[in-house]
C-alpha cells in the first residue's frame, strides 16, 4: 500500500486524511469516488484533449464532453469551501477545424454554480508549425472557484517594470508608487512549454511545466491543504504541491507515468528535482550566438505582386 523512503515522504495508493501523497493507478473517476466531499482546496489538471495522443482514445466530441462532465461533477463534489478548480486546456482539432476546449467546457463548470475568476492565457514560443492556419502558441487555464475563495497574491508577485517610479504630486509625492513586493502577474503567463531540452522533460509527450502549477498552488492554497490532479501524468502537480508543503492526490491510467511520478516526487521531497524556477525570465538569444544570426537576407517567395 505505502512506502516511506529516506526523504520521509509516504506515497500511498488510497486516500486517507493524513496521507501526504496519494497516487492512484487507474481511472480518475474511481479515485474521485473514494474522496470525501469538500476535501480538496485546489484541483488543477490538464485532461486529454481528445486528439488521439498515445495516452488517449479519440472518440466523438460529444462522448468526450460527456466524460469530462462526469469528472467535473465529481471534482465539484470534492472541492472544499474556498477552493479552486484550474482546468488547463488547448484545442481539440478535427478535419483542420479548431474547437477551443475552454469554450466547450465552460458550461460544465457553470452548471455547478462555480464562478470563473480568470481565463488565464498561457503563452509559449515553441510548438508545431502550421501551414494552413497560424501556429498555436497559447493554451488557457479556466480558474473557477467557490464563493469566498482563497487568493494569496503576495507569494506570486512578479518584479515591477519601474520599481523606482514615485508619485509626482499629491499627499504621497516623492514616495514609491509601486507595491514593494512586486506586481500582480496578470492573466497572460509566458512560460516555456516542456519540449526537447527543457530541464523537466520526461518521456511524457504533454507535461505542463512545474512553475505553472507552483504559481497556482502558492496563490490558491495554504500549507497542509490538499491539491488534486485527476489526470496527473508524470506528477508535475504533485511535485509543485510537495515542494510547498501541500498534500496531494492524483490519478493516472498509464503505470509507466505513475512510476516516473513517484521518482520525481521523491526527488522533489529531497530537494533534488531540477525544475525551471518560477519567475525566471524567458531566454533571449544574443546576436553573438551563431544560431541567432542569419548569414544572408532571406528571399521571400510567394508574396503577392
Ligand atoms: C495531458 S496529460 C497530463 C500531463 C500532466 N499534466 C503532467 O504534467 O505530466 C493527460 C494524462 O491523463 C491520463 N489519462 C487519460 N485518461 C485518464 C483517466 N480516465 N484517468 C486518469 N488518467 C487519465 C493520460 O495517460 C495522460 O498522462
Amino acid at each position: 500500500m505505502g512506502a516511506v523512503d529516506e526523504a520521509g515522504i509516504r506515497i500511498t495508493s488510497r486516500y486517507a486524511p493524513d496521507a501526504s501523497v496519494v497516487f492512484h493507478r487507474g481511472n480518475c473517476l474511481d479515485l474521485l469516488r473514494t474522496l470525501p466531499a469538500r476535501a480538496a482546496r485546489l484541483i488543477v489538471t490538464s485532461p486529454p484533449y481528445n486528439l488521439g495522443k498515445a495516452y488517449e482514445r479519440r472518440r466523438p466530441l460529444d462522448t468526450y464532453l460527456a466524460e469530462q462532465a462526469r469528472v467535473i461533477a465529481e471534482c465539484d463534489r470534492v472541492l472544499a469551501d474556498g477552493g479552486s478548480i484550474c482546468w488547463q486546456v488547448g484545442n481539440h482539432v478535427a478535419g483542420g477545424e479548431v474547437f477551443p476546449l475552454d469554450i466547450l467546457l465552460y458550461p460544465l463548470f457553470k452548471r455547478h454554480g462555480l464562478a470563473l475568476r480568470n481565463r488565464i492565457v498561457w503563452h509559449f514560443e515553441h510548438g508545431l508549425h502550421c501551414a494552413r492556419r497560424f501556429s498555436g502558441r497559447h493554451e488557457t487555464i479556466l480558474w473557477f472557484t467557490r464563493p469566498d475563495y482563497v487568493f494569496r497574491l503576495d507569494p506570486v508577485r512578479v518584479p515591477q517594470k519601474y520599481p523606482g517610479k514615485r508619485h509626482y504630486k499629491g499627499p504621497r509625492a516623492g514616495q514609491f508608487s509601486c507595491h514593494p513586493l512586486g506586481k500582480n502577474p496578470g492573466d497572460v503567463w509566458v512560460i516555456p512549454n516542456v519540449k526537447h531540452n527543457h530541464v523537466e522533460k520526461t518521456l511524457h509527450p504533454c507535461q505542463f511545466p512545474v512553475e505553472l502549477v507552483e504559481r497556482l498552488v502558492l496563490a490558491l492554497t495554504d500549507r497542509g491543504d490538499l491539491v488534486l490532479d485527476p489526470y496527473m501524468g508524470v506528477g508535475s502537480t504533485a511535485v509543485a504541491a510537495v515542494r510547498h508543503d501541500r498534500r496531494t492526490v492524483g490519478a493516472e491510467t498509464d503505470p509507466h507515468y505513475v512510476r516516473i511520478a513517484r521518482t520525481r516526487v521523491r526527488a522533489a521531497a529531497r530537494g533534488r528535482l531540477r525544475t525551471r524556477p518560477l519567475g525566471r525570465p524567458i531566454y533571449t538569444p544574443s546576436a553573438r550566438h551563431a544560431v541567432a544570426r542569419r548569414p544572408e537576407a532571406p528571399t521571400i517567395t510567394g508574396a503577392p505582386g
